[in-house]
C-alpha cells in the first residue's frame, strides 16, 4: 500500500466506540466526539489484514509509520519532525536502585518539549484533511504549547483554555509565542475541558484536540513502535508512565496491542516467542490519583473523581481523567498496576534522575522514577519482580518547561554566595 492511495487505505481503518464497539466513519469525527449510542470515547481501529504494510523512510517525524496512521493523503502532513527521541540506558541510576536494565525514553526532546507532539502532528494533519480551520484544547500546559505550535505551522486558528494560575510559565510562554488565543478559566483543568468540550460539541467548525480525540492517540501510540525498534525488536517487561488525563498510557498500550494482535510485530522484527506487551505501570501524583485509588481497591469499571486535585506536578493535576476506562483496561489487561507518589517523592526523583543521568525532566515526568525509588526503598514485591527485567520509563516532558517548581524545593546550601575573589571559593571548596 502506498501512502497516497487514500481510498484503499480508508478500508483498513474504522472508528469504533471503545465500550460498545459501534462503528462510525473516520471522516465523520468532529461532528460528534462520543459514541452516539452509549456515550463512551471513540477509537481508531486497524482492521485485520492491515498488518501487511510497510514503513516509509521518506516522510518526516513519526510519519515513517504513515501506513498505520489514519491520514489518507501525505500532502496533508503537518510535521515539526517529532518522535525519534532517545531511549537512554540509565546505568548509574539503575545501580543505585538495584535495577539491572533501566531505560528512559526521553520525550522532552520533541519539538515543543513534550510527548504531545506525536499526537498533535496527527491531530492537526487530520484536521487539515477534514477541512478544519479552527482548533481548540483545554490544557495543563503541554497540550496547549503543542497545539499552538502545530496550528501555527498549519496556519490554523488555535484557541486554548488553561486553568487560571495553575500552569507552568514556560508552557504559557510557548503558547503565547506560537500565537494561540489563550483563555484562563476560573477553575481547574477538568472545568476547562468541560467548557472546551461543550463549545466544540455545539460548534462543528472547531475541532477539539484533547486526548479524547482518537487521532491524537494514534500519533502517541508510535512511542511503543520506537521503543521496540530501539531495543532491536525487544519488548520491555514493564513500561512506567505518568498518568493525568490517561491518553498517553492508553496510546502506548494500543501501540503494543497492534504489534501483537494486529499482526504488525514482524515488521519490527519482534522476537517470535513474545506474544504480549509490557506490564503497564501508571503513576499519579498523590493529590490527583483517582486511577491509583480504583486500582488499589480492585475496581475495574469505575473511578471516583477527585473534586479538588492538588499537586505541584501541574501537568498531571487532573481529578477526573477522561480516558479512565481505557487506562484501567490497559492496566488490567497487561497485568500491570497503578500507584501514586507524593510531591516530595516526585521532586526528589526529578533531582536524582538529573544528577545520576544528566536528564532534566519536568515534575510530572519524574513520577515513574519516583515510583521506582519508592518500590526499591520498600523492597516491595513489585520491585522484586522488576529488578532483573527490562524497565522503560517514559519521561514525558522537558525540565526546562517548569524550572520554578524545582527552584521552590531547593535547600539554601544548594546555591551559595561568595565574595568575588578566588581565595573565598578555595576556602569553601577545601
Ligand atoms: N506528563 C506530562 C509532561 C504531561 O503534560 C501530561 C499531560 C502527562 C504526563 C499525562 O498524560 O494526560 O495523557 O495521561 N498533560 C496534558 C496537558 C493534560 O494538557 O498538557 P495523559
Amino acid at each position: 500500500m502506498t501512502t497516497s492511495s487514500g481510498d484503499k487505505k480508508r478500508d483498513h481503518f474504522s472508528l469504533q466506540c471503545f465500550s460498545c464497539k459501534t462503528e462510525y466513519k473516520i471522516d465523520d469525527y468532529g461532528k460528534f466526539y462520543h459514541c452516539q449510542k452509549c456515550g463512551d470515547l471513540l477509537e481508531v481501529v486497524l482492521r485485520p489484514g492491515a498488518g501487511k504494510l510497510s514503513f516509509s523512510d521518506k516522510l518526516p517525524g513519526i510519519w515513517k509509520y504513515m501506513d498505520v496512521l489514519p491520514l489518507w493523503n501525505s500532502a496533508n502532513i503537518v510535521s515539526l519532525s517529532e518522535g525519534g527521541t532517545p531511549l537512554l540506558e540509565c546505568r548509574n541510576l539503575g545501580r543505585k536502585l538495584g535495577l539491572d536494565a533501566l531505560y528512559v525514553k526521553f520525550e522532552g526532546l520533541n519539538p515543543t518539549g513534550s510527548f504531545k507532539d506525536r499526537g498533535m502532528t496527527v491531530g492537526i494533519s487530520k484536521a487539515k484533511e477534514l477541512g478544519y480551520e479552527r482548533t481548540m484544547c483545554a490544557s495543563t500546559g503541554n497540550t496547549s504549547a503543542s497545539l499552538a505550535a502545530y496550528a501555527a505551522k498549519a496556519q490554523m486558528r488555535c484557541i486554548v483554555l488553561v486553568p487560571k494560575g495553575k500552569i507552568a510559565m514556560g508552557k504559557m510562554a510557548q503558547a503565547i509565542a506560537y500565537g494561540a488565543e489563550i483563555f484562563q478559566v476560573d477553575g481547574n483543568f477538568d472545568d476547562s475541558l468541560r467548557v472546551a468540550s461543550d463549545i466544540c460539541e455545539r460548534d462543528n467548525a472547531t475541532l477539539l484536540l484533547n486526548s479524547l480525540n482518537p487521532f491524537r492517540i494514534e500519533g502517541q501510540k508510535t512511542v511503543s513502535f520506537e521503543i521496540v525498534e530501539q531495543l532491536g525488536g525487544g519488548v520491555p517487561d514493564a513500561l512506567v508512565l505518568p498518568v493525568g488525563n490517561g491518553g498517553n498510557i492508553s496510546a502506548a498500550w494500543k501501540g503494543f496491542t497492534e504489534l501483537f494482535h494486529g499482526g504488525l510485530g514482524n515488521l519490527f522484527g519482534i522476537d517470535d516467542h513474545r506474544s504480549e506487551g509490557p506490564r503497564m505501570i501508571g503513576v499519579q501524583a498523590a493529590g490527583a490519583a483517582p486511577i491509583a485509588k480504583a486500582f488499589k481497591e480492585g475496581i475495574e469499571d469505575a473511578i471516583e473523581p477527585v473534586s479538588e486535585p492538588h499537586t505541584e506536578a501541574s501537568a498531571i493535576n487532573i481529578g477526573s481523567p477522561v480516558s479512565w476506562r481505557k487506562v484501567l483496561s490497559a492496566i488490567y489487561s497487561s497485568k500491570g498496576l497503578a500507584d501514586s507518589v507524593t510531591d516530595e517523592e516526585i521532586f526528589s526523583a526529578q533531582q536524582l534522575l538529573a544528577s545520576s543521568e544528566g536528564l532534566f525532566v519536568e515534575p510530572a515526568s519524574a513520577t515513574p522514577i519516583a515510583f521506582l525509588v519508592k518500590s526499591a526503598g520498600q523492597r516491595s514485591e513489585e520491585f522484586e519482580r522488576l529488578k532483573d527485567k527490562v524497565v522503560v520509563c517514559i519521561c514525558t516532558g522537558n525540565g526546562l518547561k517548569d524550572p520554578n517548581a524545582l527552584l521552590k524545593t531547593i535547600r539554601p546550601d544548594q546555591i551559595q554566595t561568595i565574595s568575588a575573589d578566588a581565595r573565598s571559593l578555595e576556602t569553601v571548596l577545601a
